[in-house]
């Protein structure tokens, strides 16, 4: 299994190992991958999209590292470690004080303040008293970041398709503070990318998610907000910049 550089800073000082964990938004399975090389005695990696369920159970099996299974490699074999859970992070599918440590890397900011309110509750819900907490994400971008006139298309597009932008981008100290009004404690913060880099690839993912939005907009707008996406994806191409954080977090004993 790939551990992501970004991945494996976050959870260095963290206690992995042995510990019962969840995997807030299990994406591309990249957090998922760090807890299971780290020693996590159970992962739970909740995600409520069906394509990135199935990324994370095919990563850790198909990744070419220790698959857990005790034989020192990966075999193609489950981690019988690991638990996909298909659910909304707004109604946890786990009990109260059920987890020691929350990953939340690179989820706050596809939840916009009510869906990260809710989640947030959650989260506190299913922590057990002295659990740990990671939450990384990205700073909001400079004012002169080209890539940021993209995000502002995909949230127009967004918005006037569901009613919500698409992207978020909480400040670090934004996070901090508001982790600590659910009751963490909050331990360290560390750069994890700086400047990020926004690849060619991720930057046409973004222009894919505006058209996808924009194809639901009402009226004519969306032809517009597509067409716009498509040239400033290729006008941009790749762009470094901006800023990855770390935040780690501890409830009280
Ligand atoms: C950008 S990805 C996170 C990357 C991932 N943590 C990793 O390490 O590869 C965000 C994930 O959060 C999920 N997500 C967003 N809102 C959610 C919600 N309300 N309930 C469950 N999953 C959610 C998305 O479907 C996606 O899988």
């Amino acid at each position: 299994m790939d551990v992501p550089k970004t991945v494996a800073a976050a959870l260095e000082d963290r206690p992995v190992a042995g510990k019962r964990c969840l995997e807030a938004g299990a994406g591309a399975g990249n957090a998922t991958a760090g807890l299971l090389a780290n020693g996590a005695a159970r992962v739970y990696a909740v995600t409520n999209d069906r394509g990135h369920a199935l990324t994370t159970r095919r990563r850790v099996g198909d990744g070419g590292g220790d698959d857990g299974d005790g034989n020192g490699g990966d075999d193609g074999t489950v981690d019988h470690r690991l638990a996909v859970l298909e659910a909304d992070l707004r109604a946890v599918p786990l009990p109260d004080d059920s987890v020691d440590l929350i990953t939340a890397h690179g989820l706050c900011n596809v939840l916009d303040p009510a869906a990260l309110s809710a989640v947030a509750a959650e989260l506190s819900r299913v922590a057990a008293p002295g659990a740990h907490l990671v939450v990384d994400d990205y700073d909001p971008l400079p004012d002169d970041a080209a890539i940021r006139e993209l995000f502002a298309v995909e949230n127009a597009a967004s918005e006037l398709a569901r009613g919500r932008p698409a992207l978020t981008f909480y400040p670090a100290a934004f996070l901090r503070r508001f982790f600590a009004g659910h009751g963490w404690e909050f331990e360290r913060e560390r750069t994890l990318l700086k400047p990020v880099p926004w690849t060619e690839s991720h930057v046409s993912t973004h222009a894919d998610e505006a058209a996808t939005a924009a194809a639901d907009c009402p009226g004519e707008s969306g032809d517009a907000l597509a067409a716009t996406a498509r040239r400033l994806a290729g006008e941009i191409g790749s762009e470094s910049v901006g800023r990855m954080y770390g935040l780690a977090f501890r409830l009280p004993d």
